[in-house]
């Protein structure tokens, strides 16, 4: 069944792909050191207080062995008294130690993370639009919240917990086997026991993790797509059917609960167990030995504590591959995203017009594909004056969205110019060019903020005068103000309170706020009231007098009101000039007015 197929098909929404240790090439190795190399004093501090700790940590034992075979056995209290202070201020130590290794790794991971995220972010909004949908919005919000956090614990706390953990073991081994390599040789017999147990323990765990994971989001998602599609479902009466689906995605995820906590409940009996079997080989092969006066009572003691330092340590590095596979992944998908060019790439040399900018807007031979080998606009001249409006019109597909994301520069053309005042479009700096030509699209956006916000984002700094004067030339002030909340008006998800025409009004105040000397305007819709068509004619007819407009006319009174009328058919130029020149001589365009505009005289039907 299709649906069904669909349905589930989209909830399989598990990204998690392994990635291979050994492919952690060298330019993710760069990249970590990029990121560190800023805060080597403090990794360098935390190295050192790593290795007090280390010390600290390995002469503790030992000297409690001689306390008691040296001091107590011997009866000597002075000794012992010396002894035990300098046990305390060792113990001192360690704590200073641990504390600002603790403190000073998380300090550099924290800020790693900060720095990562902030540059992601910016490759990701240099992307064209085109990247977003083809990557999904929330695997994009993933590689920068999962990813980067996955990462900044391999790479700071991670890391030098690994060497520390490392070198300390290494320590642990010479020290004890310099006290009783006999008694050592038999304790390390627990060694791959606690090894193996727990690296299968922790293997099944990030598995039943990842499960859980995935069947939290097919859970999700169900929910989203069940109640988002809620009139369609109880349309067709499939509550039962949709609650069905549902029921299976929820025992799915019992399941995978379940499993969880199964392990979970093993993991601690094991550890303990572990502990224990290490206790039970000193206690036992080191007891016997005290009784044949092969060795001493504090040893034994030393023993005991060192293995209990010891399998901390080795417990994390048996959990410590799983991590650093993860970290590697994220850090490969990373690498993917920082690495990836900008779509459009700021001049070597930036140039600007010689007269400043008067909005003269000209395309040369212009030719351009989304796809190779299927151009969407083709050998494409076109020159419009400072303080002209065109309208541009075409059948649905024909490359008026597009033309307009080329002339603001979203895309880069692939051959011929468009240039801006005489410079090359890509020859400008990309600041200037943003703030001279604008483009309010077919689908405007508004954030979930209030009107005043949406308006004034163009120019975060404008007083809420100015803001209020953009509204007025784009002639929303007035509807605006009979809101209850006039421009402290929440707006809602995607602009969801306000009319299609209204949050076109909203949009063209929120170009104004930059005065740019080419508007584009990509009309929704023909479908507008009356009264707000008036509107919008009213606003574009004040913002046309002072700047060129290029507007992607859906209503039949912008035409009437452009300079001059472009005519597009599969993103070429087939005509120019006045509607009664066109309507009189251009088949193109007789059989777009036919379908658009004619039958209702002038109030449009089409939806484009
Ligand atoms: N991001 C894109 N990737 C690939 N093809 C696209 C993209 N955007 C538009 N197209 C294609 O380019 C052609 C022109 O589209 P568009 O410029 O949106 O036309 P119009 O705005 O006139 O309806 C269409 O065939 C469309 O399918
Ligand atoms: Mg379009």
């Amino acid at each position: 069944m299709t649906i069904r197929g669909g349905f589930m098909g989209r909830m399989q929404s598990g990204e998690e792909t392994s990635y291979d240790l050994k492919s952690l090439d060298r330019r993710a190795m760069q990249l970590i050191a990029q990121y560190l190399r800023p805060h080597r004093t403090r990794l360098l501090l935390a190295g050192l207080a790593m290795l007090g700790v280390i010390a600290t940590s390995l002469l503790l034992p030992y000297l409690s062995k001689v306390i008691i075979d040296d001091y107590i056995a011997v009866g000597d209290l002075t000794g012992l008294a010396l002894f035990a202070l300098l046990y305390l201020a060792l113990n001192g130590l360690f704590w200073l130690g641990s504390y600002w290794q603790g403190y000073l790794s998380t300090w550099v991971g924290q800020r790693v993370i900060y720095d990562l995220r902030r540059d992601l972010m910016h490759r990701v909004l240099g992307q064209s639009p085109d990247f977003v949908e083809q990557e999904r919005v929330g695997q994009v919000a993933s590689r920068l919240t999962n990813d980067v956090d996955a990462l900044s614990e391999a790479v700071s706390a991670g890391l030098l917990n690994l060497v520390g953990d490392l070198l300390l073991m290494v320590g642990i081994v010479i020290a004890m086997a310099l006290i009783d390599w006999v008694l050592t040789l038999v304790t390390l017999i627990a060694v791959p026991i606690v090894m193996f147990s727990m690296a299968y323990l922790g293997r099944q765990m990030r598995r039943a993790y990842r499960d859980v994971q995935q069947e939290i989001a097919r859970v999700n998602a169900g929910v989203e797509q069940g109640v988002s599609g809620m009139r369609v479902v109880q349309s067709l009466g499939q509550e039962s059917f949709t609650v069905e689906q549902f029921q299976e995605l929820s025992l799915r995820n019992m399941k995978a609960n379940l499993r969880v906590s199964l392990l979970f409940a093993a993991v601690f009996p094991t550890m303990t167990i572990t502990n224990m079997l290490g206790m039970a080989l000193v206690l036992s092969f080191g007891g016997m030995r005290v009784i044949q006066g092969a060795t001493t009572v504090g040893t034994l003691l030393a023993f005991l504590a060192y293995i209990q330092r010891f399998f901390g340590p080795l417990r994390e590095l048996s959990l410590i591959y799983n991590r650093l596979q993860a970290a590697g992944a994220a850090l490969g998908r990373v690498v993917d995203y920082v690495d990836r060019e900008p779509a459009v790439a700021e001049p070597e040399t930036p140039q600007l017009p010689e007269g400043g900018f008067q909005g003269r807007v000209a395309l040369r031979d212009v030719t351009f594909a989304y796809e190779p080998d299927e151009p969407v606009i083709q050998e494409f001249s076109l020159t419009i004056e400072p303080g002209e409006t065109v309208a541009l019109v075409g059948a649905t597909g024909a490359g008026k969205s597009t033309l307009a994301a080329l002339i603001t520069r979203l895309h880069d053309v692939q051959e011929g110019a468009i240039e801006l005042d005489g410079v090359d479009l890509r020859d400008l700096p990309l600041a200037a060019l943003r703030s001279n030509v604008l483009l309010v699209s077919q689908d405007v956006f508004l954030f979930p903020d209030t009107i005043r916000e949406n308006i004034r984002y163009a120019r975060p700094d404008a007083s809420d005068d100015e803001v209020e004067q953009a509204a007025q030339r784009a002639q929303a002030h007035d509807f605006i103000q009979r809101l209850p909340l006039g421009y402290d008006t929440e707006v809602g998800e995607a602009g969801a309170l306000l009319s299609g025409g209204q949050r076109q009004l909203v949009a063209l105040a929120r170009a104004l706020m930059v005065e740019p000397r080419v508007l584009i305007l990509d009309e929704a819709t023909a479908n507008v009231d009356a009264h707000t068509e008036a509107l919008i004619q009213q606003a574009m007819n004040a913002i046309g007098r002072d700047r060129t407009m290029i507007v992607i006319a859906h209503r039949f009174s912008t035409l009437r009101a452009a300079h001059r009328i472009l005519v597009l058919e599969d993103g070429r130029l087939v005509g120019e000039g006045s509607h009664e020149a066109l309507i009189e001589s251009n088949p193109v365009y007789q059989r777009l007015y036919q379908r658009q505009w004619a039958e209702n005289g002038a109030e449009a039907t089409e939806q484009a």
